[in-house]
């Protein structure tokens, strides 16, 4: 039986949704306020779940010890209190919370035990969220 655990981290960091591709009006039509040239931040709240079969010896899924060292490494160190603009990651991808979480789920599958992480779900706000899973 496969079992889960689910564990919930929370960074702050800012954004301008922003494609250079599209003219300053479509910019505007498109992403509205948050296309603002001095950007805006958010308290985005990442929930990390992983799965496996319970580990007989220990009766845990994955020791937390173990997911918080990964997921401090690989995303919070990265994206805490950061500018997501000025991440080479988002050079030529707009920093939307779409393009966040699945860029949080492929660091995140590189570097847990190969088939433990089954989905990254970001909060942006109360009212938008967003998930990862899969390939
Ligand atoms: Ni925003």
């Amino acid at each position: 039986m496969r079992a889960y655990f689910g564990r919930r981290y929370r960074i702050s960091a800012s954004h301008r949704l922003h494609n250079e591709q599209l003219t300053v009006e479509e910019n505007r039509a498109t992403y509205g306020k948050c296309n603002n040239p001095y950007g805006h931040g958010h308290n985005y709240e990442i929930e990390v779940m992983v799965g496996g079969a319970v580990d007989p010896a220990t009766g845990m899924v994955m020791n937390l010890v173990d997911l918080d060292r990964v997921v401090r490494k690989t995303v919070l160190e990265r994206f805490d209190h950061a500018n997501l603009n000025l991440d080479p990651l988002f050079l030529n991808l707009v920093p939307t919370t779409e393009n966040l979480c699945k860029a949080v789920h492929r660091f995140l599958k590189e570097a847990l035990p190969p088939g433990t992480l089954e989905r990254v779900r970001i909060e942006e706000t109360e009212n938008n969220f967003f998930e990862c899973s899969g390939e």
